[in-house]
C-alpha cells in the first residue's frame, strides 16, 4: 500500500513493515487467538516479548549491565520531574543547558524540586549556535547536568558530548537510535517513544545503576528508576501494546543493518535537504551549520505570506505535516529513521518546483 510521506515531528511515522506486521498480528498474536494488547502483562509471552525488546535495544546501543534499561510511562515529560526526583536526594543544585524549548521545559520542571541553573544558552542571533564547552560553568555542587542533545522544535543538535564532573543526563527523545552513541559517556539517557521508537505515551530510560540511592524521599514509586528496575519495568501494568510495537521497531532497525546503517542514511538525508535549502535564496534555515539537527529540519520561505500556500500544495502532493511548531512558525521536516531517502527527494523536488512557480 502506498501512503503519503509523513514528516510529523511526533507522533512520527513508523516503518511501514512494522505497521504491516502489527496489522497482520492484530487479531491473533502468534496463534494465541488473542491480540497482544489483550494478554496479561504477567503472561510468559508478554514478559518474553518485553525482555526481547530490551535485549534488542541493548544490542543496538551496546548497553552494558552497568546500566538499567527501563520502559516507563508518561512520555519524556514525566522524566523532566523524574530526573531531579531520582538524582536530587543528596542535595546540590541542578544544572541545565538551554539550547531550545524542550531544555527550557525540563529546567522549569526541575525548578519545582530545587535550584535550577542555566549553565549555557544557545545564541538567539541567527544563525543560532551552541556555545563551546569552554563557555560553560557548571556549579560545583550540581547533582546533575541536563542537556537536550536534539531540540525537536528548534532543529539544533549537539554533535559532541559535554565533559563534566556532574552526572550527565540527556533527553534524547528526538535523536535516539538515529546513529550509534557512546552510552558510557552519559549517566542517564531518556527518550520519549514517539519518534524513533514507537507509539507515544511511554519513555525509555537508560540509567547507570550506580546512581541509585540519590532518590528524593518524595519521589513517587511510579517515577523511581530503581523501583522500575527491580520490577522489570512492570511495577504497574505497562503499555504492553506499545512495548510490543517498539520491539518490532528495534528488530526492524537491526534488520536494516543497525545504527551504523541508520546513521549513514540519516546523514545522507539531512545533507540532501540542507543542501537544497542552502542552495536557494528562497529557503532558509536559522541554525549554524555545525549545530544542525539530522532529524528535525526547520526552514522558512523568503515570503512568509506563502507559508499557507506551501503547506496546502505540499499536502496535496502527499507531503504531510510540514508546518513548523506553532511557537516558531515556518516549516519543519522531521526525517526520522522511518522516513526513506525517496521521501526527502520528493520533498526537495516539490520545494524546487514551488520556488520556480512562486519565487
Ligand atoms: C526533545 C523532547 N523532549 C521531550 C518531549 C516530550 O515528549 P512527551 O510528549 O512524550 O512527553 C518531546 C516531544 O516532542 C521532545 O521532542
Amino acid at each position: 500500500m502506498s501512503r503519503p510521506w509523513n514528516f510529523c515531528a511526533g507522533p512520527a511515522a513508523l516503518p511501514q513493515p512494522v505497521l504491516e506486521q502489527a496489522a497482520s498480528e492484530m487479531l491473533d498474536w502468534h496463534g494465541t487467538g488473542m491480540s497482544f494488547m489483550e494478554m496479561s502483562h504477567r503472561s510468559p509471552e508478554v514478559v518474553a516479548t518485553v525482555e526481547e525488546a530490551e535485549a534488542c535495544l541493548r544490542r543496538l546501543l551496546q548497553i552494558s549491565d552497568d546500566y538499567a534499561v527501563l520502559f516507563v510511562q508518561g512520555g519524556a515529560s514525566s522524566q523532566f520531574a523524574a530526573v531531579p526526583l531520582n538524582l536530587g536526594g543528596k542535595g546540590g543544585s541542578f544544572a541545565y543547558s538551554n539550547t531550545g524549548q524542550w531544555s527550557r521545559k525540563a529546567q522549569a520542571e526541575g525548578a519545582r524540586y530545587g535550584e535550577a541553573h542555566e549553565v549555557i544558552a544557545a545564541t538567539s542571533d541567527i544563525p543560532r549556535a551552541i556555545p563551546t564547552q569552554d563557555q560553560w560553568t557548571v556549579p560545583d555542587d550540581a547533582a546533575f547536568l541536563h542537556i537536550t542533545p536534539n531540540e525537536t522544535i528548534d532543529g539544533i543538535e549537539f554533535h559532541w558530548v559535554p565533559e563534566v564532573d556532574a552526572p550527565l543526563v540527556a533527553d534524547m527523545s528526538s535523536t535516539i537510535l538515529s546513529r550509534p552513541i557512546d552510552v558510557e559517556a552519559y549517566d542517564v539517557i531518556y527518550a520519549g517513544a514517539q519518534k524513533n521508537i514507537g507509539p507515544a505515551g511511554f519513555a525509555i530510560v537508560i540509567v547507570r545503576r550506580e546512581l541509585y540511592g540519590r532518590t528524593m524521599a518524595a519521589c513517587p514509586s511510579m517515577f523511581s528508576w530503581e523501583v522500575a528496575d527491580k520490577a522489570g519495568s512492570m511495577y504497574n501494568t505497562p503499555p504492553t501494546y506499545s512495548l510490543y510495537l517498539a520491539g518490532l521497531v528495534f528488530a526492524w532497525i537491526e534488520q536494516q543493518g543497525g545504527l551504523a546503517a541508520m546513521a549513514q542514511n540519516n546523514r545522507a538525508k539531512a545533507e540532501l535537504l540542507y543542501g537544497a535549502i542552502d542552495g536557494s535564496d528562497f529557503y532558509g534555515n536559522p541554525v549554524a551549520v555545525a549545530d544542525r539537527s539530522w532529524m528535525n529540519v526547520p526552514f522558512t520561505l523568503a515570503d512568509a505570506e506563502l507559508d499557507k500556500v506551501f503547506l496546502a500544495e505540499a499536502d496535496a502532493a502527499g507531503l504531510l505535516n510540514l508546518k513548523g511548531h506553532r511557537s516558531v512558525g515556518g516549516m519543519r521536516a522531521s526525517i526520522y529513521n522511518a522516513i526513506p531517502r525517496d521521501a526527502v527527494n520528493d520533498l526537495i523536488e516539490f520545494m524546487s518546483d514551488f520556488e520556480a512557480r512562486h519565487g
